[in-house]
């Protein structure tokens, strides 16, 4: 498909059902990949020795800076980045406690802001960046039960293109990927009656499958897209029109 020999990416939250799939499309297309999450086990469970596996908690302060300067200690630079950690702590406004907000705001939005910022110096060194910002279509049209969800990934986008509109000139990309309906162990925790609702909302008769959204990813940290830029790319099977 394309090429992404001799670079490096760094993928966050990528023991996740899209961010392994991600991590292995990367991998695919020549990157070297160098994964990020929470449980050491887990990623050495999921990755081989071909990949770097550096441990990070993005809600805790520091840990973005460390991580991207961990990466290029280990990978000598950092090419693209992948902002794809996230959570949910769906309820209606109501009831959503402070907690619940900030807890998503934080891990979301707050980290993303974070990674870019750290890694931004580099790739400007580097002349030459990709930044890939998972947000998701809750974040264009919002959601019953997902507030504090659809603010964090708001944010991501409107973020994603002020940040573009700042770095484009150094030939550094910043686009953020809005899935739809994806099956991974997010969504698999709905109930049965949800799912069959949101089926029902998507023209392409089906949910998507991590690999459409790392396929997308592929192509956004090639040398293809370089004009495409401060944009966001909604993958959903039709299920939002805009
Ligand atoms: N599955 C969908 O339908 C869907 C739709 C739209 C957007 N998204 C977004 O795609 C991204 C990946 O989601 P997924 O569906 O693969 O879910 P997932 O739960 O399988 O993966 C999420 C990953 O983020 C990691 N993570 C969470 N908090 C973290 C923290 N504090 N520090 C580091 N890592 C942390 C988790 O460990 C996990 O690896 C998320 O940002 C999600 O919001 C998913």
């Amino acid at each position: 498909m394309f090429d992404l020999t001799g670079r490096v990416v760094l993928i966050t939250g990528a023991t996740g059902g899209i961010g392994g799939a991600i991590a292995h499309k990367m991998k695919h297309a020549g990157a070297t990949v160098v994964v990020s999450g929470r449980n050491a086990e887990k990623m050495n469970s999921e990755f081989d020795d071909g990949f770097i596996k550096i441990v990070a908690d993005l809600a805790s302060d520091g840990a973005a800076e460390k991580l991207v300067a961990d990466t290029i200690a280990a990978a000598g630079k950092l090419d693209i980045l992948v902002n794809n950690a996230g959570i949910t702590r769906d309820t209606l406004l109501m009831r959503m406690t402070d907690a619940q907000f900030d807890d998503v705001i934080n891990t979301n939005l707050r980290s993303c802001f974070k990674m870019c910022r750290a890694a931004i110096m580099p790739m400007m060194k580097n002349r030459f960046g990709r930044i890939i910002n998972m947000a998701s279509i809750i974040g264009v049209i919002g959601g019953p039960g997902q507030a504090n969800y659809a603010a964090s990934k708001g944010g991501m986008i409107a973020m994603t293109k002020s940040i573009a509109a700042e770095v484009a000139s150094r030939n550094i990309t910043a686009n953020a990927i809005a899935p739809g309906f994806i099956k991974t162990p997010m969504t698999d925790v709905l109930s049965d009656e949800l799912k069959k609702s949101y089926l029902a909302q998507i023209p392409a008769g089906r949910f998507g499958e991590p690999d459409d959204i790392a396929n997308a990813c592929v192509f956004l940290a090639s040398d293809e897209s370089s004009y495409i830029n401060g944009q966001t790319l909604n993958i959903n099977g039709a299920m939002g029109r805009f």
